[in-house]
């Protein structure tokens, strides 16, 4: 059994605020306790409200300042609502994470419908596009913003039936390439994390497909799935933190390597 790092990095976020979206499970609750325990503020925005409020009132016991936030990432309004909503409640925005993601996956390309485009894009990379576009001037103001975007190795190595998710995810990458270089000027870093943790959808996927699954994890160098806070949330708060202000427009993989498998 390998090490998981400690997310616990001495309150280095100490006053800063930070947006989670799709926190309301999975990796987006391991990176919201993270960026939490390492002292940030916690907006938590996911489509459903109610994930929101229990990952909020799971901050909250440990002392973390947190506010919940019903917001579907594909609609440009309620974006828009919340990150104002965000400067009200908190006066100020420094970190974004755009981690919300919703998708159909498993499915031959010839067999891809134009509604498992559009889910995956208005979730990922519109939802991406919105928070990014409105949480620049704040992030901007702030000085030191950090954004960073999820992708996922399934579109880095084009894995087979993941077409449309693959597709999103390669548009958020390149979303953050030219965000990395126009913002640099104003201190602002964007970067993309391609993570591997055990979720709830990670789980299903492995019910649903279990020897895809089990080849997965044989061929991961690290042989065992990610931790949400431990493994990917340090990461992030790595990123988020003042040591990483010197990485722009990168894509890090977080997710146990290995040579062929996403
Ligand atoms: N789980 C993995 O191992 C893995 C691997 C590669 C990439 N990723 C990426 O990491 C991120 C998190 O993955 P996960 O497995 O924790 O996902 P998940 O499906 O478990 O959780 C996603 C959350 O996003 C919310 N959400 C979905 N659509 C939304 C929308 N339009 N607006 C707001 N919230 C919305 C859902 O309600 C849910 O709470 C995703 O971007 C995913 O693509 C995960």
């Amino acid at each position: 059994m390998t090490e998981t790092g400690s997310a616990d990095l001495d309150r280095l976020l100490q006053g800063k605020v930070a947006l989670v979206t799709g926190a309301g499970q999975g990796i987006g609750r391991g990176m919201a306790l993270a960026l939490g325990k390492a002292g940030a503020a916690l907006a938590i925005a996911d489509l459903d409200g109610g994930r929101a409020t229990s990952v909020v009132e799971e901050l909250r016991t440990i002392g973390v300042d947190a506010e919940p936030f019903t917001c579907d990432v594909g609609d440009r309004g309620q974006v828009e609502a919340t990150v104002a909503a965000i400067i009200d409640r908190f006066g100020r925005f420094d970190i974004l994470v755009n981690n919300a993601q919703a998708s159909r996956v498993g499915i031959r390309f010839e067999d891809t419908r134009d509604e498992d485009l559009h889910l995956a894009f208005n979730s990922g990379t519109w939802g991406t596009f919105y928070c990014m576009r409105a949480a620049f001037p704040h992030l901007r103001d702030a000085g030191n913003g950090r954004i960073i975007n999820l992708a996922s190795s399934s579109s880095t190595h084009g894995r087979p039936l993941h077409a449309a998710y693959a597709a999103a995810k390669e548009a958020i990458r390149g979303l953050t390439k030219v965000a990395a270089n126009e913002w640099g000027v104003h201190g602002i870093t964007v970067n993309v994390i391609c993570p591997n943790a055990v979720t709830p959808a990670g789980e299903k996927f492995a019910r649903e497909h279990p020897e895809a699954a089990q080849a997965a994890l044989m061929q991961r160098a690290i042989r065992r799935r990610g931790d949400a806070e431990h493994d990917i949330g340090a990461t992030v708060v790595f990123l988020a933190g003042p040591g990483a202000g010197f990485i722009t427009g990168q894509t890090l993989h977080v997710n146990g390597g290995g040579v062929t498998v996403p």
